[in-house]
């Protein structure tokens, strides 16, 4: 037997038992004539003593050990006389008679603590070291559980998990397939699946009315931190719903989650059409967690000989709360925040809406108190408020906007991870000026704190239809019939009324754990240039496999 109990679980009343415990070394401290050793596994750490005068041998030998080793100790369970209140062991220590050495390890590159002194590139190479941390074993315990809870509840209404294929053909979707060689079929190439959408549409002509699949999809992107090359959708498709009966299953979904995992009971989601969440946030993924919403100010600027704002197809404006009192420092680092190559503005203008009620801007010379304060009433300013205008053409500006609401947020402490603002961003456009096939169409996302969480429609599921819209998409007839022409053809054997939506699992739970990025919701993730650091992988194979698959590498730096 290797252990009686694990290393999180001995509490006072345990006390004098006889206890056999395994783990790994997590610190040794010598005081005077004892030996502590904190003893880790996954479920918390246990304080060993060993005391010279007992037992001299055995003192020595738990000084000899290292950091890491794998040990087996047998003991019994005491009082501490110096208590931690701060782990939930930390009323007792074990008196060690037993030590047995499982196995020694080297000197770990960075220590296992919560703050771990590995930088990231060394934290992804020993990521079997990082995964003993804590922090970051307890995002995984968090995906486990999401997963689950999910799986729960889809089954209890009656949703069916079923695996779809990996090896696929390619198709084309929003990004770049990752593909893989044919060895039995040289010169032709599978593609790994971006989404299931396809199979999972398949699945509903055959019958299945409720799939969902908890899945791994690939997309050959550039990296960021809410994107990974690999990454997991929680995938579902139903059958005759309307878009109310797919938010309303996932909103429930959702309310599941937050409920079972983190105690917290949501109030229902509001639902934003996209041209309002564009018109009030910039984003279709707005942060709602707090307020700013932009204001237009056009017509209120024309006429004053100011260029910028009467050659402006846009003026927008947010207001800032108390905030009138930026310092001109202050002032121009916003100015050069918007004006950033990512953000692109040409330049920030500024009110503020002084405590004595006087009025004061960065283009006084072409406006009248007058008309400040008009600008002011429109955007229900109050004494003590900034307002910070943007002007351009009116998408370009209502990103760059978009970016310094966030910006403002951030600064005043409104973007609190630990409150959670969900939302529905409905009435996606499908086809710029496509009336008709937008009456037959409905997109909608789930946005949670600013962040796409997922993302959907109601599918045409009319042969007709489908084809008129691959075609107002641009594809040949031809193209059509050789991309999709398995799904069309399906689409006239009775495909029932359907629609679905997924979910992206490791945004999901890095909202629920307050991460910044998906990295370390993923046991083993890419780092942004796509490698695995680990393993080292992409690399080269040998030239036996490539022959194999009738694969010639076009010599480095040749010409094309
Ligand atoms: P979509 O492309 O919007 O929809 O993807 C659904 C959700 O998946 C997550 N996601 C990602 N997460 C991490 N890394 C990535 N590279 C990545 N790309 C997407 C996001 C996103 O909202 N088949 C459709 C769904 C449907 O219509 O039913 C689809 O894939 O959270």
């Amino acid at each position: 037997m290797y252990r009686s109990n694990t290393c999180g679980e001995l509490r006072l009343s345990d006390l004098n038992k006889e206890v056999t415990l395994s783990g790994w070394v997590s610190r040794i401290r010598k005081m005077g004539g004892m030996t502590f050793i904190d003893l880790r596994d996954r479920y918390g750490i246990t304080q060993l003593s060993f005391n010279q005068e007992v037992n001299q041998h055995l003192c020595e030998q738990a000084n000899s050990l290292g950091r890491e080793w794998v040990i087996q100790v047998t003991g019994t369970v005491q009082e501490r006389s110096s208590k931690n209140p701060r782990i939930p062991t930390g009323e007792i220590e074990i008196i060690v008679n037993k030590l047995t050495v499982l196995n020694a390890s080297k000197t770990p590159p960075f220590t296992i603590e919560t703050d771990s002194d590995g930088g990231d590139e060394l934290r992804m190479k020993y990521r079997y070291l990082d995964l003993r941390r804590d922090v970051v074993r307890q995002n995984l315990e968090l995906r486990h559980k999401m997963a689950l809870e999910t799986r729960h509840y889809l089954d209890e209404r009656k949703f069916l998990e079923v695996e779809t294929p990996v090896l696929i053909g390619s198709t084309p979707e929003g990004a770049r397939d990752f593909i893989v060689p044919s060895r039995m079929n040289p010169g032709q190439f599978y593609a790994l699946p971006q989404s299931p959408q396809l199979f999972k549409q398949l699945l509903m002509v055959a019958g299945f009315d409720r799939y969902f699949q908890i899945v791994k999809c690939f997309r050959d992107e550039d990296l960021r931190a809410d994107r990974q090359p690999e990454f997991t959708q929680i995938d579902c498709e139903m059958s005759f719903v309307e878009q109310d009966d797919v938010l309303n299953t996932f909103e429930g979904l959702t309310k599941h989650l937050f409920k079972t995992i983190k105690g917290i009971d949501l109030p229902p989601f509001p639902r934003m059409s996209y041209a309002d969440a564009m018109k009030l946030y910039g984003s279709d993924k707005p942060d709602t967690r707090f307020g700013m919403t932009f204001v237009e100010l056009k017509e209120l600027t024309m006429g004053r000989e100011f260029k910028v704002f009467d050659s402006a197809e846009y003026v927008g404006a947010i207001r800032v709360p108390g905030c009138a009192s930026y310092t001109r420092r202050q002032l121009d680092e916003l100015t050069d925040f918007v004006k950033r190559p990512q953000i692109g503005a040409q330049g920030l203008i500024y009110l503020r809406y002084n405590e004595d009620g006087t009025l004061k801007s960065s283009v006084d010379k072409f406006y009248s108190e007058e008309d400040l304060r008009k600008w002011a009433e429109r955007c229900d300013a109050v004494p003590g408020d900034l307002i910070l205008v943007l002007a351009g053409e009116t998408e370009k500006t209502r990103k760059q906007l978009s970016e310094l609401r966030l910006e403002m947020g951030s600064r005043l402490g409104l973007r609190d991870k630990g409150r959670f603002e969900c939302l529905w961003v409905v009435d996606f456009p499908l086809l710029e000026k496509d009336e008709e096939l937008d009456r037959f169409f409905a997109a909608y996302d789930l946005v949670i704190n600013g962040v796409e969480i997922g993302g959907g429609s109601i599918r045409i599921h009319d042969s007709q239809l489908q084809s008129k819209m691959f075609s107002v998409l641009g594809f040949t007839e031809e193209r059509a019939q050789e991309q999709f022409g398995f799904l069309m053809n399906a689409f006239r054997y009775g495909a029932p009324p359907h629609g679905g939506i997924a979910f992206g699992l490791d945004r999901f739970v890095s909202i629920f754990a307050g991460l910044e990025s998906i990295r370390d919701t993923i046991a083993f993730p890419k780092n942004t240039a796509g490698r695995d650091v680990m393993i080292d992988a992409p690399s080269s194979v040998e030239e036996e496999q490539l022959d194999e698959l009738g694969i010639q590498l076009k010599p480095r730096g040749g010409t094309h």
